[in-house]
């Protein structure tokens, strides 16, 4: 080729280039990837910079003040309103260190996660004189110790050979020990509060909440199942059944109840705080252990909070016993119903539609809203630095793919980049009507914003696997191994199993079969079809669905799908 061919080449490839550049930055498509790419780093660098502020002037205590670059050692004093009983020698457990593992693997930081696990294992000791809250310290101590053990032998996350000596489980293996004494009641539902080195102290309360007794069984029954000691898994299943025993005829619960009477206290309940990790958790341990009591008992409490607790797009409060509404108030907490609420697309929309409009018109979202009058409450103004809204917009944007929840979470991110980002970190807004700032970052900033709105704009990481995450954030993968047995309407459509997953196709991020795919020959078309819990067939270029063939078999559960009025395959339709 003489040098004035190549030269013409040359010339002709680039014109070629530079048109197929342009008519790909001129495709949509091409467009939300740009989108995504620079969203991704805006969270990343919002991580960064809580952590390593973090790590600078609040490691190894538990939780960084941001105004002051100073430190709280915090375990002890989450969920104590009153600030009771306050630890003397407790000198912190690097709460956000163990809150921020699975995020850091998310983020695709294998140095840091291992350096992080090293330092845990040498110098982190659960024997200390504090009291702690019970579902604190299990949704965020022993929740983020065994999500990240289950990364950390996860061979897919490629971490230096031979380092990870399962240390993390026997830390959540302490801790999990010094939580049986709490279940030590004669109802079986567990103090809420339990000093790690002493066990329940005298004279402690006997009041609990819903949540707090009921949200211990994906930790508990995670952590029994890796070390084979049934005891956690029986203590936190036996005080979920003692709860759920306790229901009014209404299929409703209370907000808190006495661990020794086993009397409700309050009766008003809705979906927010004291409460709502309740119904998250049936429906969750339902996915990750396969056992069909968890799903009998989401789908009672599911109809009865349509029920009685919803009104258009919101939910308000009720008595348990009559039904009648009590409270008109949206607690920012509620935000992440709109997320279970994943198979009714038309309804998680729309209310996570009315939860986005009250964060747009304060900045961020308040931590309470009075819906009859339209105002904020009087004392509750603050915004903790709360994941829940991003939570539903991550989950959304997973069953849908609808490009509006990116402008969502790009709006969250935004907002949360004006009002809380100072020098030291993230400060939680003390007053959103005046964005006056507190001087705490709490540690699920780390755990649950940042790692939800990352997951909205790079999935990569759920890409081939399938998870659930506890309330916390925390992933735990869904294991064939950990479920009971397959769903009775799965096994009845006789169809021959594929026994290697491999040679079926991933239909969508979060799909991992638990259930053995069936093969193609058979008549059944539908069956073969694995979905995830919130996802619509990806074979369908705009996700809808027209039938209820188009939408198969949900991966986690083993349940038929079915195909909604609005177009959006679901697996809770049933109301
Ligand atoms: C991992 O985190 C550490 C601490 O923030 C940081 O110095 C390092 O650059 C990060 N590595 C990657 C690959 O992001
Ligand atoms: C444990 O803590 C000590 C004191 O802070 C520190 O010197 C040591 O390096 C830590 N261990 C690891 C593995 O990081
Ligand atoms: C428990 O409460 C009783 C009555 O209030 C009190 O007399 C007693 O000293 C308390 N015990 C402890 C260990 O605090
Ligand atoms: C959800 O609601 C928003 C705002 O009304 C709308 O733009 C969006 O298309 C809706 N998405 C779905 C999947 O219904
Ligand atoms: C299930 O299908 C297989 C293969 O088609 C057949 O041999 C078997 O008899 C069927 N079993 C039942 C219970 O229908």
């Amino acid at each position: 080729m003489s040098i004035r061919h190549w030269r013409t080449w040359v010339l002709i490839i680039f014109l070629i280039s530079t048109a197929l550049l342009k008519l790909s930055l001129s495709d949509p498509d091409s467009h939300l990837c740009r989108k995504k790419l620079l969203m991704r780093e805006k969270v990343r660098r919002m991580f960064y910079h809580a952590y390593d502020n973090y790590m600078k002037y609040a490691f190894p205590h538990d939780e960084l003040k941001p105004l002051t670059k100073s430190f709280t050692d915090s375990l002890s004093e989450l969920g104590n309103l009153r600030l009771e009983h306050l630890p003397q020698n407790y000198k912190g457990s690097a709460l956000t260190l163990i809150e921020s593992l699975s995020s850091l693997l998310i983020l695709g930081n294998n140095t840091e996660f291992e350096r992080a696990v090293s330092w845990l294992s040498e110098n982190l000791t659960f024997d200390v004189d504090a009291r702690v809250n019970l579902f604190e310290c299990n949704i965020r101590v022993l929740g983020g110790l065994v999500s990240a053990h289950m990364l950390a032998i996860d061979s897919r996350n490629r971490f230096t050979p031979g380092t990870y000596k399962n240390e993390l489980l026997t830390l959540a293996e302490d801790l999990g020990q010094r939580f049986l004494p709490a279940f030590s009641t004669p109802t079986g539902l567990p103090y809420a509060w339990i000093n790690l080195k002493y066990g329940v102290m005298a004279n402690e309360t006997t009041e609990t909440s819903t949540s707090g007794s009921g949200s211990l069984i994906l930790e508990m029954g995670a952590l029994s199942k890796l070390t084979g000691n049934p005891q956690y898994e029986a203590a936190a299943f036996r005080a979920l059944r003692k709860l759920w025993s306790l229901r009014s005829s209404l299929n409703l619960l209370g907000t808190t109840l006495d661990v020794v009477t086993g009397k409700w206290i309050e009766h008003s309940s809705g979906i927010g705080a004291g409460v709502d990790s309740f119904y998250e958790y049936l429906v969750k341990a339902y996915i990750l252990f396969g056992k069909e009591e968890y799903w009998r008992m989401f789908q009672s409490a599911y109809v009865a909070v349509q029920k009685y607790f919803r009104h258009g797009p919101w939910y308000h409060e009720a008595d348990m016993r009559t039904g009648h509404a009590t409270y008109w108030q949206l607690t920012s907490l509620q935000a992440f119903w709109p997320g279970v609420l994943v198979g009714d697309i038309a309804a998680a929309n729309s209310s996570h539609r009315e939860f986005f409009k009250v964060w747009e018109r304060f900045g961020v979202l308040p931590e309470r809203y009075l819906l009859d009058h339209q105002m904020l409450h009087p004392t509750e103004k603050y915004y903790p630095l709360r994941p829940e809204l991003a939570e539903s917009t991550f989950y959304l944007y997973q069953a849908t793919k609808d490009p509006w929840y990116l402008e969502v979470g790009e709006s969250i991110t935004d907002s949360l980049n004006l009002h809380t980002k100072v020098k030291g970190g993230f400060a939680s807004v003390r007053d959103v009507s005046t964005m006056v700032l507190e001087d705490h970052q709490h540690s699920f900033f780390l755990a649950e914003t940042c790692k939800y709105l990352y997951l909205l704009y790079d999935d990569s990481f759920l890409v081939d696997r399938n998870y659930i995450f506890t309330t916390e954030g925390h992933p735990l993968p869904v294991l064939s191994a950990w479920h009971d047995k397959f769903p009775e309407e799965y096994t009845l459509a006789n169809n021959t199993f594929i026994q290697r997953a491999s040679k079926v196709r991933r239909a969508s991020a979060m799909s991992l079969q638990v259930c053995p795919a069936m093969t193609a020959s058979t008549s059944r078309q539908a069956y073969q079809k694995l979905e995830s819990a919130c996802h619509v067939a990806d074979a369908r270029i705009d996700y809808r669905c027209l039938t209820d063939e188009d939408c198969g078999v949900d991966a986690t559960s083993c349940r038929r799908r079915s195909c909604s009025i609005a177009g959006f395959c679901g697996l809770w339709l049933f109301v």
